[in-house]
């Protein structure tokens, strides 16, 4: 790929490592640069690395009506080598080319997204945060950019990239678990729906769940599937629960359930890490039979931005609730924690092709 730089006048980007004096927040900060690149007729051409700041488009474009518009989340880390490393960016890739297929978005190479990642990586390099925890969160995503009233896949769209010098998502680590409300009220996903995409729209449609758990103390929604039967996902995570033998249960990765990398990642290193676990459609009512019989331990979600965010208690409408654990973060979460952000680090020995040196180029 031929990528066209058209950086920054060199005194206006940043000419000397990040240290901020502060913990950074996490996905709050930019960089100076963004990666971009346009289909036409179903060809991406024209990638280039920019001054990041406002783009135009068409107010009748595609993406502002219909919300045809998907995105990824992935991570880099510098190590102790001073190198930046991508971690598992390939699978990244792998993803938004699914939702892109789901979402009728024509397909990028795998090797074209890395490439444009680790290009805009390279030029930012002076941004990574020196701070303990810290990360490149990598946000690459592509939209609708025909301008037309019609409902039907947009002819013409942006791949772009940005990124977020960021702090730990829990910046002072676990001091407390999170509460999940238990709603059957709201749903994230439908069987042959979007949930297993990463859809801008299943994001915009979770806002009002999100913002109904708050009104009961708890971060978000314990999603379940339209039956109301089986746990699907824990907000914007996937749901994890472990049995008092070490075992991690992660609901089976159906249609409506986005198959998490870093879920996919633990079950990996599993054996690693001295626990064992398995996948399986996990109903509500033997969850909170387990929980309550004192079979289940420990619970909470996996994602790219916190890694593992451990609940303590589950409230329900009724303002009944179910406690976990003592309320307390549980011994396997904080191991798998402790490996997971090891290997990503580089301090723990990664399985190949994990992680990826952003090269020198500019
Ligand atoms: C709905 C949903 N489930 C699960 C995840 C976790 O996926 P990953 O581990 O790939 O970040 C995310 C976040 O990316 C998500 O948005």
């Amino acid at each position: 790929m031929n990528i066209d730089y058209r950086l920054k006048p060199e005194a206006e980007r940043r000419g000397e490592s990040f240290k901020p004096d502060k913990p950074l927040p996490f996905g709050v900060l930019r960089t100076d640069h963004m990666f971009i690149m346009d289909c036409e007729d179903g060809e991406w051409v024209n990638p280039r690395i920019v001054p990041y700041a406002p783009i135009e488009i068409p107010p009748g474009a595609i993406v502002l009506h219909y919300g045809q518009a998907i995105f990824e989340g992935a991570k880099a880390f510098q190590h102790e080598d001073g190198e930046i490393y991508t971690f598992r960016i390939d699978e990244n890739a792998k993803r938004l080319n699914y939702s892109a297929e789901v979402l009728c978005i024509p397909n990028i190479p795998e090797d074209m997204q890395i490439e444009a990642i680790h290009a805009l990586i390279d030029v930012d390099r002076l941004w990574f945060p020196q701070q303990e925890g810290a990360s490149l969160y990598i946000r690459p995503f592509i939209f609708a950019t025909e301008d037309s009233l019609g409902v039907h896949p947009s002819s013409s769209y942006k791949f772009m990239v940005i990124m977020s010098p960021s702090g730990p998502y829990y910046p002072k680590g676990f001091t407390q678990p999170i509460k999940l409300l238990i709603t059957k009220r709201f749903h994230r996903a439908v069987p042959g729906g979007t949930g297993s995409a990463k859809a801008a729209g299943n994001y915009a449609a979770s806002l009002r769940a999100g913002e109904f758990a708050k009104k009961f103390g708890a971060s978000q929604v314990l999603y379940l599937d339209v039956t109301n039967t089986y746990i699907e996902e824990a907000g914007a995570m996937n749901h994890y629960h472990i049995l008092k033998d070490g075992t991690v249960v992660i609901p089976e990765f159906t249609d409506t359930i986005l198959k998490s990398i870093t879920s996919r990642s633990i079950m990996e290193l599993a054996p690693k890490m001295g626990i064992k676990t398995r996948q399986e459609r996990v109903r509500l009512d033997d969850f909170v039979e387990g929980v309550k019989s004192g079979e289940i331990i420990e619970a909470g979600g996996f994602g790219t931005a916190a890694v593992v965010s451990p609940v303590g208690e589950y409230v329900f409408e009724d303002g009944s609730s179910l406690v976990v654990g003592n309320n307390e973060i549980g011994e396997y979460s904080k191991r798998i924690y402790e490996y997971y952000t090891g290997v990503q680090t580089g301090k723990i020995e990664a399985p190949e092709g994990w992680l990826r040196k952003v090269e020198r180029r500019v």
